[in-house]
């Protein structure tokens, strides 16, 4: 019998790339997601590659009742990956409240039902955020958590203790925390991606909406930096990467292979690479000029962060396969399927 897997926020960006995986590897993802990020015809797409029709359920993980519910709807869910979340920086900045309800009550109501439905592991998507401005770099899981620059930020933080705290009550829950550095591409296939909500708050997605005109410059927030070359620098990871690290993760756990009942893991490549090289990287894998004017400094940004993946590397077995050129490649590609089926091209 295939394990089934809970994905929540399953149509996003990177649950829906994670649930293609999780098919791939003979599980059964049961997704649940409100849509208020994403797009139901991701379900078309995820079927064009894996031939399988996802299970869907439009509910809201604040709905403790709705949730209850599912649970006893879809008995024997052997794992939760609980990527649903709000994850615009700025966006927390001006609705605190919003992202404190939508990413700590979700959180909150999955692990009280845990126990409940017998539901024993948890994967949570949590962010290099927390680090802040590491002083030594590369980060490793181990480096100073700092004060959060945005309540995004905090409620990953606050979501890591929120999880530590609960699996150390109750002795049989396990939970693998996945810090991730910035995620960007789309599958292969062109069939599923990025979805941005109106003008895109990330690097990427901002170059290739310029790339084909929807945008007419890209602006690239200072060039100030005390970096080589004055542009901050990422650890840019491919999202089908990142995607079958979780597939790792549940495996993992449900062998019993954690050594401990909350384990963190960085989910980067280790490259640094900066705004100024990514968007050259991009015209050189694509053929394709990004007109770009540098802008003042965003507010909130961290001058360099990148991670230390060694412990991900030995320890989850799980490395970044993915050049950065056939994942530029791959968000172009997605781009212009997207431009093509808006009709806009
Ligand atoms: C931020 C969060 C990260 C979160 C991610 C999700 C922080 C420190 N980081 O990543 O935790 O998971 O958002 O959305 O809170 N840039 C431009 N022009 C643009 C857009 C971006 O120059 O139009 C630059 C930014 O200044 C930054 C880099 O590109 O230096 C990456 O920006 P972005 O893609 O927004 O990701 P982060 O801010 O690193």
């Amino acid at each position: 019998m295939k394990k089934k897997v809970l994905v929540t926020g399953g149509t996003g960006y990177i649950g829906s790339h994670t649930v293609v995986e999780l098919m791939n590897a003979g599980f059964t993802p049961i997704i649940v997601d409100n849509l208020s990020n994403s797009n139901i015809s991701v379900l078309d797409g995820i079927k064009k590659i894996t031939g399988i029709e996802p299970v869907f359920e439009n509910i809201d993980c604040k709905d403790y009742i709705a949730l209850d519910r599912f649970f006893e709807k879809y008995q024997g869910i052997e794992a939760i990956i609980n990527f649903a979340a709000s994850k615009a920086v700025g966006e927390s900045v001006e609705k605190p409240l919003l992202y404190y309800r939508n990413n700590l009550m979700s959180l909150v109501n999955l692990l009280e039902l845990m126990p409940k439905h017998g539901i024993d592991n948890i994967v949570f998507s949590s962010s290099c955020t927390v680090y802040g401005q590491p002083d030594v770099l590369p980060v490793t899981e181990q480096s100073p958590i700092k004060p959060a620059t945005s309540p995004y930020g905090s409620t990953k933080q606050m979501s890591e203790t929120i999880i530590a705290d609960t699996v150390y009550a109750y002795s049989n829950l396990k939970a693998i925390l996945l810090r991730y550095f910035n995620p960007i591409g789309a599958h292969p296939s062109g069939e599923i991606g990025e979805l941005p909500n109106g003008i895109p708050n990330n690097l990427l997605p901002y170059v290739t909406q310029t790339a084909c005109g929807l945008r007419e410059k890209l602006r690239i927030f200072g060039d100030d930096y005390n970096t080589e070359d004055g542009s901050c620098i990422r650890d840019f990871i491919n999202v089908v990467d990142l995607a079958k690290a979780h597939v790792v993760a549940v495996k993992r756990m449900l062998e019993n292979k954690s050594e401990k009942s909350v384990e963190i893991f960085n989910l980067g490549t280790g490259r640094g690479v900066s705004v100024f090289e990514l968007v050259s990287a991009f015209e050189k894998a694509t053929g394709v000029k990004v007109p770009f004017e540098v802008a003042p400094r965003r507010d909130g940004d961290i001058e360099k962060v990148w991670a230390d993946t060694s412990y991900a590397n030995e320890v989850l077995g799980w490395k970044a396969q993915e050049t950065l050129e056939d994942t530029l490649r791959s968000a172009w590609n997605w781009e212009q399927k997207l431009m093509s089926r808006d009709g806009n091209s």
